[in-house]
């Protein structure tokens, strides 16, 4: 029977890809992919739980939903509902109790047993709440991924964080830290490359503590692993994200220096310049160590572009603090970045802090965050202008005749290019700088494109 399954995707890249993942665990039970919500059979929500707004949302889409299930079932149809992801995993009694016609409610670490949830719900009554943070590493059950992800695709490398950040509910809901054997990495990626992608991102929530068994039986780091999938034929390039400060080692600064497939763009989230907030945060670095990072990043690859995640209004911030975070910002110039205004989670440390923030203040702050930073993003594309960079074509542009690619700094980038171009590496000019994206044209592509296997 062919059934159709739509899933909502919240929060961050794990998600994005676990969302993936739960369709390929559910397409031997028939159902197969749609986009429109109202054909749906079964419905999953895959939900972040990172900032307050992210679970309100949720509640609202539910009561959206019940209606679509209302109507169904009124015509003698049914629709599974089902809210998988963060706020799953944090408050799965309280969904349940707050939206009772919810069937399937299960974690980030659970999803791989999505076939016998839906065989238990149809014996049982009621609905399915599987939370539990099981021994064995769900990896080891999902199927090998065959879907096609397109010319960029992501990997999850690492789950989980030990880090515990004072204000992030991430070590509570992805569990503790754990890093795939690379020989599955290793397969996963041949698959992927085989399946058209070019460009790979590692994914980890805390992805460069990676620390996995490599092929040689010892324990390898983020630097040893991306050093052997650059020598995959027909990949490209390599991006990994969302790192930490405190785990950027010698060998993945050399990794940086070495690896001619390793993209010059990072996302190194600092969250704060002032060293009485980062210590309140548990971040375990400095506002100076995070500078000598970034100098020794730029050693090993002078055309690093950095990219990072802000938290304003962190409990007892004050201008001062503010102004060090400003002052980094400046000091840094990154590419382009993320800013937050801090959101209490329960269960963490920093919901019990004192000297909460006015909401007014964080508003301020969070606005002249924003303007510094789009200020420095600007400035990073402007200097862009007139160089020939590398992009990588992804998909079909806007206007007929373009397609749209990838600088190595993660911009988009505009071209008017053969469709046969997709999927390779060309050498662009850059000849137009709009708000969010670049406009280029070809350079002696006929001479320089890098074809790629087919
Ligand atoms: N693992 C990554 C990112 C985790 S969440 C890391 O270690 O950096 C992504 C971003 O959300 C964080 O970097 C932080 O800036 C923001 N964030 C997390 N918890 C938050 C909170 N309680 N309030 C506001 N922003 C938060
Ligand atoms: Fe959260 Fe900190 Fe872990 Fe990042 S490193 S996921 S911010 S606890
Ligand atoms: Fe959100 Fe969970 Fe990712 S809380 S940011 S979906 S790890």
């Amino acid at each position: 029977m062919s059934r159709k399954l739509y899933i909502k995707t919240y929060g961050c890249q794990m998600n994005a890809y676990d969302s993936a993942r739960m369709a390929e665990v559910l397409a031997p039970l028939g159902y197969a992919s749609t986009s429109v919500p109202d054909d749906a059979d079964m419905i999953l929500l895959n939900t972040c739980h990172i900032r307050e707004k992210a679970a309100e949302k949720l509640f609202s889409d539910l009561g959206r939903l019940r209606q679509v299930k209302e109507r169904k079932k009124a015509v003698g149809g049914d629709l599974i509902l089902g809210v998988a992801g963060c706020v799953a995993q944090a408050e799965g009694a309280e969904i349940l109790a707050r939206a009772p016609f919810v069937d399937l409610v299960l974690g980030p670490q659970t999803y791989h047993r999505l076939p016998e949830m839906v065989a238990k719900l149809a014996r049982a009554s009621g609905p399915v709440l599987d939370t539990e943070f099981p021994a064995e590493p769900k990896f080891d059950f999902l199927p090998e991924t065959a879907s096609p992800q397109g010319v960029s695709a992501f990997l999850s490398v690492q789950e989980g964080c030990d880090k515990f950040c004072t204000f992030c509910v991430v070590p509570y809901t992805r569990g503790a830290e754990f890093s795939r054997p690379a020989a599955s990495i290793l397969a996963e990626a041949r698959r992927l490359v085989a399946a058209g992608a070019r460009e790979i991102t590692l994914l980890g929530q805390n992805v460069n503590a990676y620390h996995g068994e490599g092929t040689d039986g010892r324990g390898w780091g983020l630097g040893r692993l991306i050093a052997a999938l650059a020598e995959l034929p027909g990949l490209a390039r390599l991006r990994y994200t969302t790192s930490h400060p405190k785990d950027m080692d010698d060998e993945l600064l050399a990794a940086h220096r070495d690896v001619a497939a390793l993209m010059p763009f990072l996302h190194l989230p600092v969250q704060s310049g002032a060293d009485r907030i980062l210590a309140a945060m548990n971040r375990r670095h400095s506002a100076a160590d995070y500078r000598r990072i970034v100098d020794r990043l730029r050693q090993a690859r002078p055309d690093m572009a950095l990219s990072s995640d802000f938290i304003v209004g962190f409990p007892g911030e004050s201008d001062a603090d503010f102004a060090a975070t400003l002052a980094l910002v400046r000091d840094i110039g990154f590419a382009q970045a993320f800013s937050f205004k801090y959101s209490a989670r329960p269960g963490t440390p920093a919901a019990q802090m004192d000297g909460p923030v006015a909401e007014e203040v964080k508003s301020a702050r969070l606005q002249i965050l924003q303007d510094a930073l789009d200020q420095g993003q600007r400035a990073f594309n402007r200097a862009c202008d007139g160089r020939v960079l590398p992009v990588l074509f992804e998909k079909p542009g806007r206007h007929p005749g373009q397609l749209l690619g990838r600088s190595p700094y993660l911009q988009w980038v505009h071209v008017p290019a053969p469709a046969r171009y997709r999927g390779t590496v060309v050498p662009v000019r850059i000849t137009g700088i709009g708000p969010n994206s670049l406009a280029g044209e070809i350079e002696a592509a006929e001479t320089e494109a890098v074809e790629m296997p087919a």
